[in-house]
């Protein structure tokens, strides 16, 4: 597409669905295209943005709402949104009126880890979180399956190895809570990393559970519920290093 120039609507369509230049004429002389829902008429009509269908299934997103949500995860759910053996996913507690819009998990949490879990169908705010250069530091409970005794926090002060490389947590702390002993950040998101950390200072990890992801906390969102990220939260999370 031209910068500057708004593309008329024949080659939006080709743009986004790969069809060719006649087979898109078609589909719109016959009423398969849609802005915002509004039945296409005219392939040279200037498209100016707004969401493209074809024949009902979104190829342009366009100005869509974007979406941005907390998830309190339960252990037992799948970050994905389906899956081939047909086990739960995180896709399942989202409100059905949300389900169509496009969602994805920023990050991911194991299956059996718990806690706080975005969710949105905005790419660049997945990227702006994920990136290896500005991963953003998350804080997780754990609980273990013996007492951690000092050995296992100094091993993890010094740094463990995990997969070739000595790794430590940013954090590490005692927690007074009946249900997880340690609190640990980090800011790396490699697979099972906290429980990785753990195995290899000595410990095992029992249950585990995100309370934290930059400035943003789980807080009292009950296991399962989801809520929608105010725009203040949104823009915290933009703007982190
Ligand atoms: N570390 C883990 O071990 N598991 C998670 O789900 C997240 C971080």
């Amino acid at each position: 597409m031209q910068i500057g120039k708004m593309p008329t609507l024949l080659h939006a369509v080709i743009d986004a669905s790969g069809l060719s230049r006649r087979k898109a004429f078609a589909a719109i002389r016959d009423g398969l295209v849609t802005v915002d829902r509004v039945t296409a008429q005219d392939p040279s009509s200037e498209y100016e943005g707004g969401v493209l269908r074809l024949d009902g299934r979104v190829i342009e997103a366009g100005a869509e709402p974007r979406t941005y949500l907390l998830l309190n995860k339960p252990p037992g759910f799948m970050t994905t949104m389906s899956d081939e053996m047909g086990r739960r996913t995180v896709l399942d507690l989202v409100p059905p009126e949300l389900r169509s819009q496009g969602l994805h998990p920023v990050g991911r949490l194991d299956r059996d880890t718990s806690g706080l879990l975005l969710l949105t169908n905005d790419g660049d705010f997945t990227y702006a979180l994920t990136h290896p250069k500005h991963e953003v530091e998350k804080e997780y409970w754990a609980r273990l399956a013996a007492p951690a005794d000092e050995a296992v926090f100094a091993a993890l002060r010094r740094g463990v190895e995990i997969d070739g490389q000595v790794r430590r947590p940013l954090r590490i702390g005692r927690l007074r809570d009946p249900r997880f002993q340690v609190s640990v950040t980090i800011q790396e998101g490699r697979n099972r990393q906290v429980r990785r950390l753990f195995e290899s200072a000595g410990a095992r990890v029992t249950a585990l559970r995100r309370m934290r992801e930059g400035p943003l906390d789980l807080g009292s969102l009950p296991e399962g519920a989801v809520r929608r990220l105010t725009g203040e939260e949104v823009e915290g999370l933009r703007v982190l290093p």
